[in-house]
């Protein structure tokens, strides 16, 4: 729920604005009030008329209405929120963030507020792709702006890549998390989970039998905190938690990718089941039997992202945490595993089928930190999630 919350939401010049006006009722429903500002090109999308009738407030757009600055200037708009929300975000906005100009009523609110920012970028994929974009992006990131998408998919242009703005549901989760009271409010936590798929060919793949449990367990628990959570998961069986951002990937190489573009973070979890091996020349066509012969499959070494994550020298985030799967010599193997990667805490596990933790739901975990070896009871993978995400946030603090 969101009573009482104040949202100040900037609409900027997009086609995915009639997605805000959605957005407008739904932050209503959950009894937040919604102060809009509409830049000129958001009037090209969607009428002030329909979002003050939606937002039951009136629609600001114009930074010299004497109106406006009678009744409350910029410098006090800008601070009367709990949260400014911007959806869409135009290229030409985050620029304008990125940048620190303010020629309109929308970039001098953003220049002058000390309240925590929310964007929703929306533009077409190759605006987005561009090292301008690309730049601006890293800017805003480093200035603690939060981002909610934008998703892959198809676009309005008729285009199909990363560019389309976040969905309703996923803004009005990064906006419930931002406002979260939890230890972990305004920080970024990134979760890698479930297993990947190294492809053979169009339609086989290598895969493991990662359910993706724990990982979602954690990042649902770090949430619960109040954490913005960026969730980059390999195609899981479980589904992924309300609430956090979700990006979805097959394989190790995307996962990287995907990993490197959420970044900066303040922590990072790989509780991905990360093939440690590709095909090394994946087939485009589907692989026939021949009487000939069996295929051969050579493998290569896929990249190892919780090594690459905490041998980073800019942008490590402050801590890394990963996970080792152990059937012999548990604490042993996980300590050295702690120091071959780099990472700053290892949560092992202790897989032998004999103990029923692999596919169930229950989990016995020894947390190896530079301090040593600490014995967790074994308990259900929902507290054993709990009790991370609560030493992560002490970590923290
Ligand atoms: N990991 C990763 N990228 C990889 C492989 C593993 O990020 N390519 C991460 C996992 O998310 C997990 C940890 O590294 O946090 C597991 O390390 P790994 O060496 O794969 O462990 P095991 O599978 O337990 O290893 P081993 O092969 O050493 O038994």
């Amino acid at each position: 729920m969101l009573s009482a919350k104040r949202i100040l939401l900037i609409i900027g010049g997009g086609i995915a604005a009639y997605k805000t006006l959605d957005l407008i009722r739904r932050l209503r429903e959950r009894g937040a009030s919604v102060t809009p500002v509409l830049t000129r090109a958001g009037a090209e999308f969607v009428t002030p008329l329909s979002v003050s009738a939606l937002a039951g407030h009136k629609v600001f757009s114009d930074l010299f209405d004497l109106t406006d600055e009678a009744e409350m200037g910029h410098i006090q708009l800008s601070r009367s929120a709990d949260l400014i929300v911007v959806a869409p975000a135009t290229a030409d906005l985050m620029a304008k963030m990125a940048t620190g100009r303010a020629d309109d009523l929308a970039s001098t609110v953003l220049l002058a507020t000390d309240t925590p920012v929310l964007i929703a970028p929306a533009m077409n994929v190759r605006m987005w792709q561009h090292p301008a974009t690309q730049r601006n992006i890293a800017t805003l990131k480093g200035d603690g702006i939060t981002f909610v998408g934008p998703n892959a998919g198809d676009m309005a242009c008729g285009e199909h890549g990363p560019g389309r703005m976040a969905e309703v549901p996923e803004i009005l989760s990064a906006i419930e998390a931002a406002l979260g009271d939890g230890p972990l409010r305004g920080r970024r936590v990134l979760v890698t989970s479930g297993p990947t798929h190294e492809p053979i060919d169009p339609v086989r793949y290598i895969a493991n039998r990662s359910s993706g449990a724990q990982g979602t367990a954690i990042a649902r628990a770090l949430a619960a905190l109040g954490a913005h959570v960026i969730f980059v998961t390999g195609p899981a069986t479980v589904p992924p938690p309300d609430g956090v951002t979700v990006i979805r990937v097959e394989t190790a190489h995307e996962m990287l990718e995907a990993v490197e573009s959420a970044l900066p973070v303040d922590a990072a979890i790989c509780a991905a089941a990360v093939a440690d091996w590709r095909v090394a020349s994946a087939s485009d066509r589907k692989i026939k039997k021949t009487k000939g012969g069996l295929p051969v499959l050579e493998f290569a070494e896929n990249p190892d992202i919780l090594a690459t994550l905490s041998q980073r020298t800019t942008g490590r985030p402050r801590l890394v945490v990963g996970f080792a799967a152990e059937t012999d010599d548990v604490i042993a193997n996980a300590t050295s595993k702690r120091t071959r990667k780099g990472c700053d805490w290892i949560v092992a596990n202790d897989v032998r089928p004999a103990t029923g933790i692999m596919g169930g739901t229950e989990n016995a975990v020894t947390l190896i930190t530079a301090d040593g070896a600490e014995d967790w009871p074994r308990t259900g993978k929902d507290q054993v999630a709990a009790q991370l995400a609560a030493r992560i946030a002490t970590a923290l603090s």
